[in-house]
């Protein structure tokens, strides 16, 4: 068959479908022209046959048929069904109300993220922001983190190229603020950290941190005591209780750990806190002096505490999640039951 023929036959069936009155009209067209037995698999047949320099004017006007009358017999057809829906189904009313969706939630990394910077705003703070590619600087030598600390380790660092890492945590932040700003200097800054952690149940080599910076004069570790204990009420219900231990980070002396007790059994002990009725929270401590004279303040006069959470942690602890992993995969069947 000749190029020309097929377009002719395209027009044909092109204006029989135009003027097809049902979709069972169009149906038939389809199956003449397109089916597995119509015309198009015919032509295709015929198209070895063809001289060499008629087959691709052929094979082009063949597509032009299958193409275009595809698309016409399925305009056609919604058409139709608007116009006259099929025989059983109701018109469509659209008067009648939508179908319920459901409000929007807040993923609970989210929510605990915005109810602790809302917390906290409560007691003068303001967010802060830092790149989560960091130089070591920021994220080591300003934080009076010795050249040989086993964090600086290929095997917790993600480094980029020499100097420049992925944050291992937020405390970069403290050191990017306090270049800035004068005391009094009260901020949070939550945001993302990655480590080299194998991922399981409780690790991922991505979290998130949040961390707190309160700089002024005389301030002493009953602050930080009493603002995070109001915190933790604010969080958990004003029945938690606080407890800090003694720890080591480079950049806060005296360091602590801090716990929450156990919001299950109340502190009694149980499964989830490991019987000692008591959940780990994070560290936490009063700017070692270090840090302030490295940043120029005066280390005699300037004082302040610092803090940081690990955002999954509570909201492992807040909503009962057993595995980190959930958090990440973004399955509405596991985030829909915690909104309420
Ligand atoms: N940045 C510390 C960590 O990642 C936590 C911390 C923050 C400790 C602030 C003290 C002060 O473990």
């Amino acid at each position: 068959m000749k190029a020309s023929e097929i377009r002719a036959m395209k027009d044909a069936a092109l204006a029989e479908a135009r003027a097809a009155g049902s979709a069972d009209v169009l149906e038939s067209i389809r199956v003449k022209v397109l089916g597995r037995k119509g015309l198009l698999p015919e032509i295709m047949k015929g198209l070895k046959d063809a001289a060499p320099s008629e087959r691709p004017e052929i094979g082009l006007a063949a597509n032009e048929l299958k193409v275009q009358l595809q698309a016409l017999i399925d305009s056609r057809k919604a058409e139709l069904s608007r116009a006259a829906p099929a025989a059983g189904k109701a018109p469509f009313d659209p008067s009648l109300p939508g179908s319920w969706r459901g409000p929007g939630l807040r993923h609970p990394l989210s929510y605990v993220i915005e109810e602790t910077v809302r917390i906290f705003a409560r007691l003068g703070f303001t967010v802060a922001d830092g790149p989560d590619i960091e130089t070591d600087y920021y994220n080591f030598d300003a934080l009076n983190t010795p050249p040989d600390h086993p964090s600086r380790d290929e095997s917790d660092t993600f480094w980029l190229e020499p100097g420049r890492l992925l944050r291992t945590q937020t405390s970069p932040v403290q050191i990017r603020v306090m270049e800035k700003a004068k005391p009094p200097i009260r901020i949070i800054a939550p945001g993302r950290c990655y480590r080299r952690d194998t991922t399981d149940a409780t690790h991922s080599a991505n979290f998130h941190q949040i961390e707190g910076l309160y700089v002024d004069r005389e301030v002493s570790m009953a602050d930080l005591k009493s603002d995070i204990s109001f915190f933790a009420g604010q969080l958990m219900g004003p029945g938690v209780r606080v407890r800090f231990r003694p720890h080591f980070f480079p950049f806060t002396e005296p360091s602590v750990e801090y716990d929450f007790s156990c919001h299950v059994c109340g502190g009694s002990g149980c499964r989830v806190c490991k019987q000692s009725g008591w959940i780990e929270i994070s560290g936490a401590g009063m700017v070692d002096p270090r840090v302030f004279s490295k940043l120029g303040m005066d280390p005699e006069t300037t004082t302040g505490y610092a803090f940081g959470m690990g955002v999954e942690r509570i909201a492992m602890i807040k909503f009962g999640i057993t595995d980190i992993r959930l958090l990440y995969e973004g399955d509405v069947r596991f985030l829909e039951p915690l909104s309420s």
